[in-house]
C-alpha cells in the first residue's frame, strides 16, 4: 500500500515526552496493511503544545468560500497545532482520479474504483511552515487541487462513501495526539465529534463569490460574478444535500458568520470560542507567539499570518494558495 501521511516538520510528541520515542523529528507515518497510514511507534506527529498546554482538536466547518481554511491556517499557527486541511485530501483523491481517466466530466465516478484508488494512490500530505503541500507519487500536486478540473469533480468525489471511508481514518491517525486544527465539511459532526470546539464557519454567498472571484483573478482565470456565484450555490447544495457526512452545523458548533470580516478577526474569534487554550500561557492565542517553542514551523508560518493579516480573507493564502 503507498498511501501515506507525511507531516513535516514534527516535533515531540507526547509519547516522545514520556520517553517512548526518540525526541524530537518524527517524520512520517508509513502505509499499514489495512492500506491507512500508522504513525510510527511513538509518533503521532501531533503538533507540539507548550509543556503542559491542552493539545485539542479545534474543528472547522463550512462552505467553500468562507475563509475558513485561511483562519484556520491563522489559528493553526497561533496555537502551534497542525492546520490538517480535509479538503485538499478530498481534491488530490478527485486529481488522481482524472489522470488515472477514472473521473470526467460528464462521467461521474464509480463508487468502487475510486474507493480503490483513494486506498491505493500515493499521496501525502507535508506540512510546510503553516502551509500544507500534497504529494501525489512523490510530485508536489499542491498547485493543482485547483484546477477547474479538479474543482468541478470534487464534490461528486467527496460524495462517495467509498472515499470517505479510505480518507478518514487517516485524518483520524493524523489528529492522534490532539493539537489539531482541522477544517472541511464534516470534521464536527462525523470525524472529531468529540472535539471540546467546534466552530461553523460561513459568510453570505455574495462575498463569498467575491472572494472566489478575486482569488480566481489572481490566478490568471476569469469568471464574472455570477457564474461564481452559482458555481459556488451549486458546490453548496452539492455537499449539504449529500447523504453521507452532509455539510451541517454540529448543535454545538460556534457560528462565525465572516461576511466582512478579516481573516485575523475570524481567527481571533475561533481563539476566544477556545477559553482553554487561552488560559494555556502567554503567546497562545495571544497572537503574539512568543512564547512559542523554537521550532522551524512557527517562525516562518508567523511572518506570513502577519502578512496574511494585513489583507482580507481573499487576499491570504490558504494551503494551497486557495482562499476558502
Ligand atoms: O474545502 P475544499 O473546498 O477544499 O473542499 C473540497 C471539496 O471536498 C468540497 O466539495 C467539499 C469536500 N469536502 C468534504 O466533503 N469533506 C471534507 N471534510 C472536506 C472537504
Amino acid at each position: 500500500m503507498s498511501l501515506r501521511a507525511k507531516r513535516a516538520p514534527c516535533r515531540r510528541t507526547r509519547a516522545a515526552t514520556r520517553g517512548t520515542a526518540p525526541a524530537g523529528k518524527g517524520e512520517a507515518t508509513s502505509a499499514a496493511e489495512s492500506g491507512f497510514p500508522q504513525a510510527q511507534p511513538g509518533e503521532s506527529c501531533a503538533a507540539p503544545g507548550r509543556g503542559d498546554a491542552p493539545r485539542p482538536i479545534i474543528a472547522i466547518d463550512g462552505p467553500s468560500g468562507a475563509g475558513k481554511s485561511t483562519a484556520a491556517a491563522l489559528v493553526a499557527e497561533r496555537t502551534a497545532f497542525l492546520h490538517l486541511d480535509t479538503g485538499a485530501m478530498y481534491r488530490a483523491v478527485t486529481l488522481a482520479a482524472i489522470r488515472a481517466g477514472l473521473a470526467a466530466p460528464g462521467s461521474p465516478p464509480r463508487e468502487d474504483v475510486l474507493g480503490r484508488l483513494a486506498l491505493r494512490s500515493g499521496f501525502e500530505v507535508q506540512r510546510a511552515g503553516r502551509r500544507q503541500r500534497v504529494l501525489l507519487d512523490g510530485e508536489d500536486v499542491t498547485g493543482e487541487l485547483r484546477r477547474p478540473d479538479v474543482e468541478a469533480l470534487v464534490p461528486l468525489v467527496a460524495g462517495l462513501p467509498s472515499v470517505r471511508r479510505a480518507l478518514v481514518p487517516w485524518q483520524r491517525r493524523m489528529a492522534e495526539g490532539g493539537g489539531v486544527v482541522a477544517d472541511g465539511r464534516d470534521m464536527g459532526t462525523a470525524v472529531f465529534p468529540d472535539a471540546p470546539f467546534k466552530f461553523f464557519v460561513t459568510a453570505d454567498l455574495d462575498e463569498r463569490a467575491r472572494r472566489r472571484c478575486r482569488e480566481l483573478a489572481r490566478r490568471g482565470v476569469e469568471a464574472s460574478l455570477d457564474e461564481v456565484r452559482r458555481a459556488l450555490a451549486e458546490r453548496d447544495a452539492l455537499d449539504s444535500d449529500r447523504p453521507v457526512a452532509p455539510l451541517v452545523r454540529h448543535p454545538e458548533a460556534v457560528l462565525v458568520d465572516t461576511t466582512g470580516l478579516s481573516a485575523e478577526e475570524v481567527a481571533r474569534r475561533i481563539l476566544d470560542g477556545c477559553p482553554g487554550l487561552a488560559a494555556a500561557g502567554p503567546g497562545f492565542g495571544d497572537g503574539a507567539g512568543e512564547a512559542a517553542p523554537p521550532g522551524p514551523v512557527r517562525p516562518a508560518g508567523r511572518r506570513r499570518a502577519e502578512a496574511a493579516a494585513e489583507g482580507r480573507h481573499s487576499d491570504a493564502p490558504s494551503s494551497d494558495g486557495g482562499d476558502r
